[in-house]
């Protein structure tokens, strides 16, 4: 049968046709839309789609002309490793002194309190059960960390050891600070005093849990095995965000 534009049961089956070809077209996509949003494999995965995300939201705010602070209000920002790196980088070019003591912008809170750290070290008891989820969170968060320190917590030229360092083990207050402050100045672990980057930038970007899962996840990692580390306890010293970088002399001998 010949096409004819007049035949009403040609029009109409024409209109058949290409209402099936829409509707299989629709499938189609809802098919590929499907395939490219499978959830991530890993935790790996799941951190490292997080902080892309994050990485455009904050290049979205920048380009909007906001500020840091503005960028973090009611939201948890994690700020992507590249950030970390650049941040440290171009305190470390700047030759002078001061400006390793630098803090991050927007997060200064001049004036803390004085906290007690005996009472924020007993907060939690050393046989208190510690829950997988949270050794799992801190395994993604030590990807911010494994660069310098290396993934098995074994140290390189741009991080000290994390496996078997009596630090990690010891006061808890301690890593709690250096997570909030940042660390100068060179620091004796396992013996060996190390010097070729003496210097860690506060990572006070992280919130109380992503502290406290890092942190715990150090404790209970690489052979070490010590209590876990509750996000009341980062809350306690979140006071301390701001002031300038620990030396070894100030932290509580572990
Ligand atoms: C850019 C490199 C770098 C990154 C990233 C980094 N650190 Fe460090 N870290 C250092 C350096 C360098 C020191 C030693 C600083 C000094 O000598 O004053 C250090 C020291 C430490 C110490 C005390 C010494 C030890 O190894 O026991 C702890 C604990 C620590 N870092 C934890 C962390 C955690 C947790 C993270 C991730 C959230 C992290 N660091 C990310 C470079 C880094």
């Amino acid at each position: 049968m010949s096409y004819n534009r007049d035949n009403p049961l040609a029009r109409f089956s024409a209109l058949v046709w290409g209402s099936i070809t829409f509707v299989l077209f629709l499938v189609l996509l809802g098919v590929i839309y499907i395939f490219k949003h499978e959830d991530p494999a890993t935790l790996e995965d799941a951190a490292a789609a997080k902080r892309y995300d994050t990485k455009g939201k904050i290049f979205a705010a920048q380009d909007a002309a906001l500020g840091y602070k503005e960028i973090e209000a009611g939201k948890k920002v994690q700020v992507p490793p590249h950030d970390v790196f650049e941040y440290v980088g171009k305190n470390l070019a700047a030759a002078k002194p001061a400006a390793t003591t630098t803090p991050v912008p927007g997060k200064v809170k001049p004036g803390a309190p004085a906290v007690n750290l005996e009472e924020i070290n007993k907060m939690v008891k050393d046989g208190d059960p510690i829950d997988p989820a949270v050794l799992a969170a801190g395994k993604a968060q030590y990807m911010l960390c494994a660069a310098c320190h290396g993934q098995n917590g074994e140290g390189g030229p741009a991080g000290p050891a994390h496996a078997g360092s009596e630090w990690v083990t010891g006061p808890v207050s301690n890593l709690i600070l250096i997570q909030l402050r940042g660390l100068q100045g060179p620091i004796t672990v396992k013996g060996q005093p190390f010097t070729t980057i003496p210097m860690m930038s506060a990572q006070n970007f992280q919130t109380d849990e992503q502290i406290a899962a890092v942190l715990t996840y150090l404790r209970n990692s690489f052979g070490n095995k010590a209590s876990a580390v509750s996000p009341e306890q980062v809350k306690a010293l979140r006071g301390e965000v701001g002031k300038p970088p620990l030396t070894e002399a100030e932290l509580i001998k572990p």
